[in-house]
């Protein structure tokens, strides 16, 4: 036996023990006649205390055998603090060279250098909370699906592509030469097949794989709670995945969140928040002030279609300099206005304003009032396209909301997005690309428009699609789904997919939808996002055993790399980038 007990076990109710534990040597502290040691393990750290000097070096693997004792200066902030163990006999399991960082709560590594070593940043303690987190939220979805029945299948990683809207990873296939598989975005269309053979409630924890330009919240690979079911509306599924939800919050962080969550329409969302996924633990909502502004004389707010505003409390007393200092921001190319309105709304009842010159005291007010600002707040305003301007009202709003500390990682709001629009129509490309994606069902109301040639009457078709929200961050999404032959295949072509081009890409879907296809629906989450999001972080890399970095790259395995010539032949590969 290698250990009696682990490194975070031993309480002074053990004083008097003889006990054995193995673990990581993290400190050394030589005292010439004593030597004190803290041993680590995933469960904690313990203090070992040796005689003399013996030879000890930072992440050793040590076992250490000897008696508990009382600590005379106990450590209040470790839960093995009023214990040390008088160690009487030691083994060397493994050497260890000096670690390229230090191996504690706070690492003195920077990011590369930890990316490069990450066996070894996984050993300190805020990735072992943040794995330990993901672990029990995977129990926490996998006992409260299987209580309500459903059934974990597995779907195929090598498959063809699916439409989820990023680019595919693809895999060349060997004994097929020249054809690729791709891997899959999503299990969307397997888990629909399964729905067509009748296993109505499914579930999968299942990676996907997305070729898209990577953030904080984005990976090439990550990892979906994905789920579907047959013989049920919108209302069944927003329910059952509100319960799973609050489950977890409950089992996994003792949190009860609002029962039942708040739902709000797309619509809404954009003209109140700028955002389908406003984060609600804070108002600031953005007010039209369209019609306040009109006809006194400032061409910039005549010539545009919309004029927005929120108010941000408190903040009448910015100094020029932290007005410039946002307007510079406002005007960075990740928000892109052109330029920033302000309206003080001073203690003394006055309005200050950078459009002095068009608009009095009164319509000042009146704008003021609209945003529902009160004396002492700031009112911001930009104008421009509609839903642009709304866009860049929302992250005006999250910004301030964040520098006003309104963004309180320990607090949850979560919300249902519903009512999506079915379709985007792109300028850009003059075609329709599906909103959520081109399985989501359009309303049944909204038939008679999915079935038009007109843009207008297409634009105005909604879907049952939703989103699951939380603190300003998306964490699922889903949709009731077609499930008839003849409108999947109007759906291909309200996207502009050639017949032909659907029945080489989705055939075996369309198809399969003749043979007695039940009416269903699902939605997958985001399980990276809802870890870390529980976990009170923004980034998903902690909570992903062996991340890739911003590039895609894995730096510890070094991937992506060339392969050789050889296996290039077999695949009948060739590259026009050289090798060096
Ligand atoms: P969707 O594309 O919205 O829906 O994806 C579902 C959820 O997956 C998470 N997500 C990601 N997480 C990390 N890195 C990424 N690159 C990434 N991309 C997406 C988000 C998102 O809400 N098949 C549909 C679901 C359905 O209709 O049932 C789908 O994949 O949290």
């Amino acid at each position: 036996m290698y250990r009696t007990h682990t490194c975070g076990e031993l309480r002074l109710t053990d004083k008097g023990k003889t006990v054995t534990l193995a673990g990581w040597v993290q400190t050394v502290r030589s005292f010439g006649s004593m030597t004190f040691v803290d041993l680590r393990d995933r469960y904690g750290i313990t203090q070992l205390v040796f005689e003399g000097t013996p030879e000890m070096g930072r992440e050793y693997v040590i076992q250490a055998t000897g008696e508990v004792l009382e600590r005379s200066s106990k450590n209040p902030k470790i839960p093995t603090g009023d214990i040390e163990i008088k160690v009487t006999e030691f083994n060397y399991l493994n050497k260890s060279v000096t670690p390229p960082f230090t191996i504690e709560e706070k690492s003195d590594g920077g990011e590369d250098l930890r990316a490069k070593y990450r066996y070894l940043d996984l050993r300190r303690p805020p990735l072992q909370r943040a794995l330990a987190l993901r672990h029990r939220l995977a129990q926490e979805v996998r006992n409260y699906l299987d209580g309500q029945g459903f059934m974990e299948i597995e779907t195929p990683y090598l498959i063809k592509s699916t439409p989820e809207g990023a680019r595919d990873f693809v895999v060349p296939s060997r004994m097929n030469p020249g054809q690729f598989y791709a891997l899959p975005q999503s299990p969307q269309t397997f888990k629909q097949l399964l729905m067509v053979a009748g296993y109505d409630r499914y579930f999968q924890i299942v990676r996907c794989f997305r070729d898209e330009d990577l953030r904080a919240d984005r990976q090439p690979e990550f990892t979906q709670i994905d789920c579907e079911m047959s013989f049920v509306e919108q209302e069944d599924v927003l329910n059952m995945f509100e319960g799973m939800m609050r489950t977890m919050f409950h089992n996994a962080l003792g949190v009860d969140i609002p029962n039942p969550i708040p739902r709000m329409s797309w619509y809404d969302a954009m003209d109140r928040y700028g955002s389908d996924k406003p984060d609600i633990r804070f108002g600031m909502e953005i007010h039209e002030i369209t019609g306040l502004t009109r006809g006194h004389g400032f061409g910039v707010f005549d010539g545009s279609e919309y004029v927005g505003a929120i108010a941000v409390p408190g903040a009448s007393e910015y100094t020029r300099k932290q007005l410039d200092e946002l307007t510079e921001w406002v005007k960075r190319p990740q928000v892109g206005a052109k330029g920033l309105v302000y309206i003080k709304c001073n203690t003394d009842g006055t309005f200050k304003s950078s459009i002095d010159k068009f608009y009095g005291p009164e319509d000042l007010g009146a704008m003021a009032a609209a945003c529902e600002a009160k004396a002492g707040d700031l009112v911001l305003v930009l104008c421009g396209a509609k839903r642009k301007t709304q866009t860049m009202l929302g992250v005006l709003r999250v910004e301030m909301g964040g520098r006003l500390g309104y963004r309180d990682p320990k607090v949850f709001a979560p919300l249902w997005i519903v009512d999506f629009p079915l379709l985007e129509w792109s300028e850009e490309d003059g075609r329709f690309y599906a909103m959520h994606h081109p399985f989501t069902a359009p309303k049944p109301e909204h038939e008679k428009w999915f079935y038009s040639d007109k843009k207008e009457d297409l634009e105005r078709v909604c879907a049952n699609a939703y989103d699951f929200v939380l603190n300003g961050t998306e964490l699922g999404g889903g949709s009731i789904r077609i499930h008839d032959a003849a409108m999947q295949s109007r759906m291909f072509e309200v996207l502009g997919i050639s017949k032909e081009d659907a029945d080489y890409k989705f055939g075996f879907i369309i198809n399969a939808f003749k043979f007695g296809a039940p009416p269903h629906g699902g939605l997958a989450f985001g399980f990276d996002r809802v870890c870390a999001l529980f976990g009170g972080q923004e980034t998903i890399r902690d909570f992903i055993a062996f991340p890739k970095n911003n590039q895609g790259r894995d730096v510890m395995i070094d991937s992506p790399s060339l392969i050789d010539q050889v296996q290039m032949d077999e695949l009948c590969l060739e590259s026009t980038v050289k090798a060096g």
